[in-house]
């Protein structure tokens, strides 16, 4: 049985062999948590934007796009608060030397007993069969109830030293829980430190603090500077949504888990501007929304699950996130933000320039509160590819490595495989693309048999494969080959379009 760092390591070596994701600057050794995206992958991460774009802007009527510059005004984040609180509490193991993120090591401590709870319910499962109630077992089971308590009382402590800035209170808490260094196994740690995670350089030809500028550390700003520029030129009337797909940069320390946690990422993220009063319902709204756009994709319902922050970003009032359960566990995908007024007002303040909005229901003018959802592009890619990535066993005994990416987002739609490279089939083949390339992105392929071929394209989760033989060249009809079940079926060439449509859509993902 392959452990869960075996699967990570097969997953990144398959990404690298086909494509889809390689080491930044691999002939020099590569730089570190930096990567970049292949021909396939630049594909793939070009469909999942779509999805999300399409989603979030082209299915609401009152939600926009806009493409900020990553640079800002350098007020802009001392206004949002990151020059000030957007910090990393620190620790090192004095053995290892190695660095950590003191809440991090908390964390990881709650989940372990977590496990040991889930443990304790896999047992009574076992023990009780189909009579086992897990909601009357985790409520009144005694050990089960002191392990939660325990939990409880570790997380108030992590919450109350994170909020007031008690990083004391944060070492002696990871020294009562005799915390150990996963690399020395030692207790010996440093004081914990705060350390900024925002990048920052220098404007033009001058040096020093006054040209010091800010590679943005989250998109979400360049939405609320523009709040009003998009309200008026756009006519857009309370509650509305802006949204933003582009690059973000942080300083991060633990920079691991390939595309996990990278120092230089995308975001997909909105803003929605409510009303006062208003947030709550609407909170839940995107919370609901955005877990239905996950599970669109119909990976196991049992992938995600939400997680409400124990520890609140400096602007949060309320914060959830969508976990999804990555190769290496459970993981955030997703955040989900009650943001309040915090972002607008603090602009309004920094700059002096109002940013208000004026509701004629209600005649009168106030700074609009938001909701944000905000997505990793790259963690989601890395969720797509590690539930598409399946190693099987067939039927006759011989394996196969298939990707099986939904269909919407898969790279290549079809490939279009002349089995012999005479008699006329490669020129059908190309005919076959000439049809179908403006709607589907198609592959040519000649080289090798035909099982071989089919093999490369199941490994890079191309969804049909279609086959032209001496046949075609008569009849007109080719060898369909879905991916997943690897059903071939003979079609008419003039039915391919409707056939592969039917199944490659992304109308097939979008609700609502
Ligand atoms: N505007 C709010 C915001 O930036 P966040 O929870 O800090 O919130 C949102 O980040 C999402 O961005 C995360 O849920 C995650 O998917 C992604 N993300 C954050 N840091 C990342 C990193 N270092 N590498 C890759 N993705 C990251």
């Amino acid at each position: 049985m392959a452990t869960q760092e075996d699967r990570l390591k097969d997953i990144i070596g398959h990404a690298k062999e086909y494509g889809f994701v390689f080491p930044s600057s691999e002939i020099y050794d590569g730089l570190s948590a930096t990567y970049d995206y292949g021909q396939l992958g630049a594909e793939l991460k070009n469909n999942i934007k779509n999805y999300w774009w399409k989603a979030m802007v082209q299915m609401h009527e009152n939600i926009v796009g806009l493409d900020a510059a990553i640079f800002m005004a350098p007020q802009v984040w001392k206004a949002s608060g990151h020059v000030d609180a957007f910090n990393d509490p620190l620790i090192d193991n004095k053995d290892s030397k190695k660095r950590y993120r003191a809440d991090v090591l908390i964390e990881e401590h709650i989940e372990k007993i977590r496990q040991k709870n889930n443990k304790e319910v896999e047992k009574g499962q076992k023990r009780f069969g189909d009579a086992f109630n897990e909601h009357e077992f985790r409520t009144t089971n005694p050990t089960i109830l002191r392990r939660e308590e325990e939990i409880t009382g570790i997380e108030n402590r992590m919450r109350d030293a994170l909020t007031n800035d008690k990083l004391d209170d944060l070492k002696l808490l990871i020294e009562e829980l005799e915390i150990v260094c996963p690399l020395s196994g030692s207790k010996n740690w440093t004081d914990v430190k705060q350390f900024n995670l925002m990048f920052s350089t220098e404007l033009g030809s001058v040096s020093g603090e006054s040209s010091k500028i800010y590679l943005r550390p989250e998109t979400a700003q360049g939405i609320f500077v523009n709040f009003l520029n998009v309200q008026k030129s756009g006519r857009m009337k309370i509650p509305f949504g802006i949204a933003q797909i582009g690059k973000a940069f942080r300083n991060e320390i633990v920079a691991r888990q390939f595309i996990f946690r990278m120092r230089e990422f995308e975001q997909m993220e909105m803003q929605f501007f409510v009303r006062p009063g208003e947030e709550g319902k609407w909170y839940e709204y995107w919370k609901d929304y955005r877990i239905k756009w996950h599970k669109a994709l119909g990976f196991s319902e049992n992938a995600y699950r939400f997680h409400d922050h124990i520890k609140l970003a400096h602007y949060a009032k309320a914060a959830a996130d969508i976990e999804f359960d990555f190769p290496m566990g459970f993981k955030e995908l997703e955040g989900i933000h009650s943001r309040g007024d915090f972002d607008l007002k603090q602009h309004e303040e920094f700059s002096g320039k109002k940013l208000r909005y004026f509701d004629p229901e209600l005649n009168e003018s106030y700074i609009p509160y938001v909701v944000e959802t905000s997505v990793g592009l790259d963690r989601m890619f890395l969720a797509v590819l590690s539930q598409s990535y399946k190693d099987e066993t067939l039927e006759d005994g011989t394996t196969r490595v298939v990707l099986s990416i939904p269909p919407a987002l898969a790279p290549y739609k079809v490939a279009v495989l002349p089995l012999m490279k005479k008699d006329g089939m490669p020129e059908l083949a190309r005919e076959i693309i000439d049809g179908l390339k403006f709607d589907f992105n198609c592959q040519y392929d000649d080289k090798d048999n035909i099982g071989r071929r089919y093999r490369r394209q199941d490994a890079i989760g191309t969804p049909f494969a279609i086959t032209v033989d001496q046949e075609s060249l008569i009849d007109k009809t080719v060898t369909l080959r879905e991916r997943d079940s690897m059903k071939q079926e003979r079609v008419p060439i003039q039915d391919l379009y409707r056939i592969i449509d039917e199944k490659v859509n992304m109308r097939n993902l979008l609700v609502g």
